[in-house]
């Protein structure tokens, strides 16, 4: 239960400012864009024909209630990532105030939300290469080279190098890698307001009903699959070193992408269920493709989709195998795990071994799972670090009242209440199978927590004064 302190947090990653720490180079639209970098990609152009076929046209339902749960949890992270600003996001919430068990399974369940996330990521990057492949040339990449062996394939080496491409330019610094996101977040956005505007030309409204197709159930379990297109908007409290101005922009730039990509997905969801119905959408698999190619008569039109497809899920390989080295760097930090993950390269100032580790670490599910395998596990695992964020703004203000706080989350007991509430909804949506295979990771957590991080902490290495100090300012 040892409580480390927000100041403490903030004077270490001050310090490291003025030592080999991390620049300050993002301003608020280019964190922006780094958010919609990492929330908009395989959710909405490989997994919106499987929620479809969950909940039917009423799949905006989904999509609301999907998006309502990340506003009530945004509140929470804004608040948060205000009055904290260190790089670290959830978990170093967690570690200040609910102690350092259930940080370090917050942290533990980040390998989830970030690392088995960035490698199903890099797999609906690589079936969207084929996509592009196809309407380019008329040819695509052998299966055996293309897919993991439960896709009927040997190895999936595009998706392994488009993960060693992304941390090629992590590597290379910050402000090269916010750049690169922020062209891709402006084109991903423009791909899809043109998906609309194409497909809104063949609109009929009867394809619209039934609206509510399979029920108030398969809204539900909409709302957990749509829930994964969301991931990601938490991405922007791990950069808290590295933006200017962090108490300010943390908090505007978390509501700006959220209440966009509401938007932008409620829209192309009616666009496209309007266009072709929603059992059409549901079939397949690379659906905006697909409406387009029937609503304009050729191949030109979902070729270009496919091309901004590639585009956008890189991009959110990009930004989220930033997120989970920077969240690595803060738990090694403290001791949880190796101290190889921490260390910042002085010459381009990123911590370069780290970014490789995980690279090729996750290059290796990459290479041989498929996409549906670990969305759920993805999804589970973000909402309950969600559930534990929600709790972490309640017990801050109680434990740091006078705390400095550059937001507060609005009708507050009732906004972080309303957060937990609708994130276990979600999980509930998840289904019982995910629900044991969380609980199979989770026990594996608290095993490494007992055999590395409890006798390696060091918070739990300072002097029992010194620790006994800390637990006191937290409590
Ligand atoms: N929200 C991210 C995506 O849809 C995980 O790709």
């Amino acid at each position: 239960m040892r409580v480390k302190s927000p100041e403490s947090l903030i004077a270490e990653s001050g310090a490291d400012l003025e030592g080999h720490g991390l620049k300050r180079t993002m301003g608020l639209f280019q964190l922006v864009c780094f958010g919609v970098g990492a929330i908009v990609g395989t959710g909405i152009f490989v997994g919106l024909s499987d929620t479809v076929a969950e909940a039917g046209p009423a799949v905006l339902v989904s999509f609301v209630l999907a998006g309502i749960t990340c506003v009530f949890t945004a509140f929470s992270f804004a608040e948060l990532g205000g009055a904290i600003p260190v790089s670290g996001s959830s978990y170093s919430f967690a570690y200040a105030t609910l102690g350092e068990r259930v940080a370090f399974l917050v942290g533990w369940c980040l390998l989830l939300e970030y690392g088995v996330s960035v490698s199903a990521v890099a797999v609906g990057w690589s079936q969207y290469l084929n996509e592009l492949l196809d309407s380019l040339f008329g040819w695509q990449l052998p299966a055996a080279l293309s897919a993991g062996p439960s896709d009927g394939g040997v190895v999936n080496l595009p998706a392994v190098v488009v993960l060693l491409m992304a941390a090629t330019l992590l590597v290379r610094g910050v402000r090269e890698s916010a750049r690169a996101t922020t062209a891709m977040a402006v084109l991903k956005i423009g791909i899809l307001v043109a998906f609309c505007a194409i497909a809104f030309t063949a609109f009929q409204d009867h394809n619209l009903t039934p609206f509510l197709a399979n029920g108030v159930g398969g809204v539900t379990s909409g709302a957990s699959l749509a829930f994964f297109s969301y991931i990601g908007f938490d991405a922007i409290t791990t950069a808290g070193e590295e933006v200017r101005d962090p108490r300010r922009n943390i908090p505007i730039a978390i509501m700006i992408c959220i209440g966009v990509v509401t938007l932008l997905y409620c829209a192309v969801a009616v666009a496209a269920i309007g266009a072709l119905g929603a059992d059409a959408v549901g079939d397949k698999p690379a659906a905006l493709s697909l409406v387009v190619d029937d609503v304009t008569h050729s191949t030109v039109g979902g070729g270009i989709i496919a091309f901004g497809a590639v585009v956008a899920i890189a991009s959110v390989v990009l930004a989220v195998m930033y997120g989970q080295t920077r969240i690595l760097m803060s738990m090694s930090r403290d001791g949880l795990i190796p101290r190889v993950f921490e260390r910042v390269s002085p010459k381009t100032s990123t911590p370069v071994r780290g970014t490789w580790i995980v690279a090729v670490v996750f290059a290796v599910p990459a290479a041989f799972s498929s996409l549906d395998a670990v969305v759920n596990l993805t999804t589970i695992g973000t909402l309950a670090i969600m559930v534990a964020v929600n709790v972490s703004v309640v017990a801050l203000r109680r434990s740091h009242p006078g705390l400095k706080r550059s937001f507060r989350v609005p009708l507050y007991p009732l906004s972080p209440v309303l957060g937990v509430a609708f994130c276990l909804y979600l999980i509930w949506g998840t289904g019982w199978t995910t629900w044991v295979q969380f609980a199979v990771f989770l026990a594996v957590g608290v095993l490494v927590y007992g055999v590395y991080g409890r006798k390696n902490s060091r918070l739990g290495a300072t002097p029992r004064t010194g620790a006994a100090a800390e637990a006191a300012r937290g409590a």
